[in-house]
């Protein structure tokens, strides 16, 4: 092997070490903890990390039948239950689904039953937040939120006309949400022990679907680059040797 092709694979080696080493560091930075926040294995962490569709269909268990009585979800459509990567419901589970709520048609200028293409409805309580973007919009994600929901201290202080609730996590130690979650709060119908912890993740996982439903996708894209990335340099290595074969031990 001559000095040009050696010096051509080294490179391709450092690029490729490279870019690996990126990769996984900024995954590190990504699930990194900050603060009290527990660190939780979620099944979408990592390169290769996918949601876990049960999960996502146990976390809108969750959401419907605890936080949605004072949050709004309004980016999401009934319809995105059924997309490829998230909960997957069959379409008849969608229709029912968002036929169990009633909402405002301004075309008829009344209330109809939901259909799949109609949005999750806004919050029902004025100052609890839109979820739809909350596990990206904290330091945390999806952790911040398990561990928001555990932090409670059952205190309580009245402020200014309003309750506020002890919670170790929230800035400030009181929080205006009083503790939604105490465990067995549902009964999984896929069978799973209802446990506040396991609330807490299923719930903070289907928000992180809310708030990116396209991970899976992203993810199965940028790792068909990489693969192609490879098999370009690969085909590069060989180019390069044959233009320059012709050339090769030619005394000058
Ligand atoms: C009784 C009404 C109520 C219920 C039920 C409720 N929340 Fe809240 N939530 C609130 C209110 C009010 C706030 C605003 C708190 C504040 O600003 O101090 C809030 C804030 C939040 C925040 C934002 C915290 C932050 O960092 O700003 C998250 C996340 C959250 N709720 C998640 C949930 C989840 C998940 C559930 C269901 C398990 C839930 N909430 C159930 C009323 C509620």
């Amino acid at each position: 092997m001559n000095l040009q092709n050696k010096t051509f694979i080294k490179g391709v080696i450092c690029n490729f070490v490279l870019v690996t080493q990126l990769i996984f560091v900024s995954q590190a930075y990504s699930a990194g903890t900050v603060g009290k926040i527990d660190n939780v294995d979620f099944s979408f962490e990592g390169v290769f990390g996918t949601y876990d569709k049960k999960q996502l269909q146990r976390g809108l268990q969750v959401f419907t039948e605890v936080c949605a009585g004072c949050h709004g979800l309004t980016h999401v459509a009934y319809r995105n239950l059924g997309d490829k990567g998230g909960p997957e419901l069959p379409p008849e589970q969608v229709k029912a689904y968002a036929a169990q709520f009633d909402i405002y048609d301004p075309d008829i200028d009344d209330d109809r039953s939901a259909v799949p293409s109609d949005y999750f409805s806004g919050s029902m309580v004025e100052n609890a937040p839109n979820l739809s973007l909350m596990a990206k919009a904290r330091v945390g994600g999806a952790e911040y939120i398990v561990s928001l929901l555990k932090s409670y201290t059952e205190e309580e202080k009245e402020q200014a006309g309003s309750v506020l609730y002890g919670n170790k996590l929230y800035p400030g130690g009181w929080i205006a949400m009083s503790q939604p979650l105490w465990g067995d709060d549902v009964e999984y119908m896929d069978g799973t022990e209802a446990t506040l912890q396991q609330e807490a993740e299923d719930v903070a996982a289907f928000l992180m679907w809310a708030a990116e439903p396209k991970l899976n996708v992203r993810k199965e894209t940028g790792f068909r680059a990489v693969l192609l990335l490879l098999l370009l340099s690969v085909l590069l290595y060989f180019t390069n040797k044959k233009l320059w074969a012709p050339h090769k031990y030619k005394k000058v």
